[in-house]
């Protein structure tokens, strides 16, 4: 075991397990945010830069300190290191500087952004953002792209992580789009209009940090806080059915997989309980979701929301609640 110490809390981990996945050991404020990084993803992370920390010790061999902050993400923990992320001004400058940096094309729709509530983004300009914007070049635009009948590209909000790539290069059995030319033009596009309709596209919905990529059946009919979120499965043969129902009364308006605390799938999801299985019927329905209290969802009326008020309304007992 190595051990290491982040923002003044010691630690033991396996070798081999970088210094994000530590923090997250330990838990709480002290885990950088992360963007491009997804645990379930092989060679995910080292793109977004929100994830830098200083390392004060590199390990108990060598204590010099690392010249640049360092993205905690694929940096491996030695032993005896000694890392500073909250503790440390520099980091939080420097997070402050890479959000000003994604929000450069990013644009600020999220009023009309169907990820508006459930953003990455938007939580981290929320923490570290600045008030207003000092760029005054033309931001990259692009036209929504069309992927497929059931997903949507709005490349102008895409900050390429590059997580919906490598989705579909490991998750699906055949990978049909991907990044495109280099530097501030470097797009994410299908080859020659290829459409994505593997079985398991749709995950590259969930694991898109902004909205760039969104439902085509669930697109400006509701905001996500109006909706209720409710734990489900059902017996599928391709996936393993568990998931969260987005319900409006008795309605479910969208059907997505469940995330940690981290914000990653626990399991990704086949298309038809994604897109195809909207009845209520359908389901199993376990209960309420839990929300984080200071998620916008959760301005939900949870007090009165129970596996009842959902289910009666369907067996024609008492009208819908919402
Ligand atoms: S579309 Fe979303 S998931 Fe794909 S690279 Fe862009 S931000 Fe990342
Ligand atoms: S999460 Fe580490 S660089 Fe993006």
């Amino acid at each position: 075991m190595l051990r290491v110490t982040i923002d003044n809390i010691t630690t033991e981990v396996d070798e081999g397990t970088t210094i994000l996945n530590a923090a997250r050991k330990i838990g709480g404020k002290i885990v950088p945010p992360a963007m491009c990084y997804y645990s379930k993803l092989k060679g995910s992370g080292g793109k977004c830069r929100t994830c830098l920390v200083k390392v004060i010790h590199s390990s108990e061999l060598d204590p010099r300190p690392l010249p640049k902050l360092v993205p905690s993400c694929s940096t491996l923990v030695q032993n005896g290191m000694v890392v500073a992320n909250i503790t440390s001004d520099e980091v939080l400058k420097e997070r402050k500087a890479i959000v000003e940096f994604l929000l450069i094309n990013h644009p600020l729709d999220c009023p009309v952004c169907d990820q508006a509530g459930e953003c990455d983004l938007q939580n981290l300009s929320y923490e570290h953002g600045l008030e207003e914007t000092r760029y005054e070049e033309d931001r990259r635009e692009f036209a929504p792209q069309d992927f497929g009948d059931k997903i949507k590209l709005h490349m102008n909000r895409c900050i390429l992580c590059y997580r919906c790539v490598y989705v579909a290069e490991q998750i699906t059995n055949e990978r049909v789009h991907g990044v495109l030319y280099r530097g501030d033009v470097s797009e994410i596009s299908t080859f020659v209009e290829n459409f994505i309709e593997n079985d398991f596209s749709g995950n590259i919905i969930d694991v898109c940090p902004v909205g760039a990529l969104t439902d085509k059946t669930f697109r400006f009919k509701n905001r996500v806080w109006f909706t209720k979120a409710m734990d489900a499965h059902r017996h599928c043969e391709e996936c393993a059915g568990k998931v969260v129902l987005w319900m409006f009364g008795s309605e479910i308006y969208r059907v997505t997989g469940r995330k940690d605390q981290y914000g990653e799938l626990e399991d990704f999801i086949c298309n038809e309980c994604r897109f195809e299985k909207k009845n209520l019927s359908d389901w199993e329905v376990e209960g309420p979701r839990d929300i984080k209290r200071t998620s916008v969802i959760s301005q939900n009326h949870y007090g009165k929301l129970t596996k009842q008020s959902i289910i009666k309304p369907i067996e024609g007992k008492t009208e819908p609640q919402e």
